[in-house]
């Protein structure tokens, strides 16, 4: 089996439609001065699925679909029914705002997407505006209402945690998701990107969450989905619903990090703080063959050492500490997470 340097398999592709997104939200895109990727320059559903498909006897078993925002792919279903047709894979999902999603909800299931994960960090309209930049929270509850009626199941939130934004609404959050029937992650702010001016301070942390939910709720720990999920995942003790902790600053998971990422414009990036990826689209737009592509994409998982999270809280225990602009990266709206 295909192993990196660390001994890490390939297993998850996470796969940009597009870098476009209707959101700027302050932590991941809040600028309008950015290069978007020209269309030409945007994978066909046939260049994805060729991908995925030299992808899945590599050890790929999960695809997940992200942007910018994916919903925002013209006829996304119609990608949803090609994927869904490959013999190999056990998870399809996507991950999105959920601004578009009462359009899309149907035309998704139909064409055999099964789950979703939603990003929501606040209950606050107002507050949704501006942490979104512009983003209607309406729309956002009105498409998870639709998708759960569909049945695009289970439903997750995840949900961004930022000190003096939205730390007040932890609790509100959880009894939200409880009710509603949604598992929710909380997510500790990150420095993707260099964009969104990050400092550690901005961060809550996955202790921090934790200590704030169990004022209220009683946890049992169930742990890691497959041992390489991001999310720490618990239970509350009364079978009411489901929460978990994505906690990248201050417990890193890249030991058991198992995801490639292909951008839009058919980058293959090894790391979700990378600086640049690899140019798979150049290559198959210039008449590699399948065998090619194999060759180029094994060489690179093979020589693969990225730790980047894992290096960070080194650095942030160093006597140096950790200067987060002093690393450029690819911007998030480029990887979707
Ligand atoms: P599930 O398959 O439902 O467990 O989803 P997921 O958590 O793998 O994906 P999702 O797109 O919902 O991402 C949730 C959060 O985890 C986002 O903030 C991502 O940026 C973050 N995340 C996902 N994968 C990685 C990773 O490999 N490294 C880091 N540092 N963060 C990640
Ligand atoms: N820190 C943590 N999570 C982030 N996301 C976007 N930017 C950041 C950040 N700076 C999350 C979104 C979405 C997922 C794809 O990535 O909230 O749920
Ligand atoms: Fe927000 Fe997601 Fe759009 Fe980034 S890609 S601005 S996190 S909605
Ligand atoms: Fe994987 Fe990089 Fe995230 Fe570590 S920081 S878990 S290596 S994507």
């Amino acid at each position: 089996m295909l192993r990196d340097t660390l001994n890490r398999p390939v297993k998850d592709l996470r796969i940009s439609v597009t870098d476009r997104c209707n959101f700027r939200c302050t932590y991941c895109m809040p600028f309008d001065e950015y290069e978007w990727i020209e269309k030409k320059e945007i994978l066909s559903f046939e260049e994805i699925e060729r991908l995925a498909r030299l992808f899945i006897p590599l050890g790929v078993d999960k695809i997940r679909l992200t942007g910018g925002e994916p919903l925002l792919r013209k006829d996304l279903d119609k990608l949803v029914a090609r994927l869904t047709a490959l013999t190999g894979l056990r998870d399809l999902c996507l991950t999105t705002n959920a601004s578009h999603l009462a359009e899309m909800a149907a035309p998704l299931k139909a064409a055999g997407l099964t789950r979703i994960n939603v990003s929501l960090d606040t209950l606050d309209a107002e507050k949704f505006k501006r942490m979104t930049g512009r983003g209607d929270l309406a729309a956002v509850l009105e498409g998870l209402s639709v998708a759960q009626r569909i049945g695009l199941l289970p439903i997750k939130i995840n949900a961004v945690i930022e000190r003096g934004v939205n730390d007040n609404e932890i609790l509100d959050l959880v009894e939200f998701s409880r009710q509603n029937g949604f598992a929710i992650r909380f997510i500790e702010y990150m420095d993707v990107g260099n964009a969104n001016q990050w400092q550690s301070g901005r961060m809550v942390s996955k202790k921090e969450i934790l200590e704030v939910i169990q004022t209220r709720y009683s946890l049992r720990l169930t742990g890691r989905d497959q041992e390489s999920a991001p999310s720490v995942d618990f239970e509350l003790t009364d079978g009411s619903g489901d929460i978990g902790v994505i906690a990248s600053v201050t417990e890193p998971f890249c030991f058991g990090c198992t995801r490639a990422r292909l951008t839009a414009d058919g980058k293959l990036v090894t790391c979700l703080f990378s600086n640049d990826g690899h140019d798979l689209k150049t290559l198959m737009r210039s008449a590699a063959t399948d065998e090619d592509l194999l060759e180029v994409i094994l060489a690179i998982w093979t020589r693969r050492a990225d730790r980047y999270s894992e290096e960070r809280l080194e650095a942030m225990h160093s006597r140096k500490g950790y200067e987060p602009r002093a690393h450029k990266k690819i911007e998030m709206i480029r990887l979707g997470g």
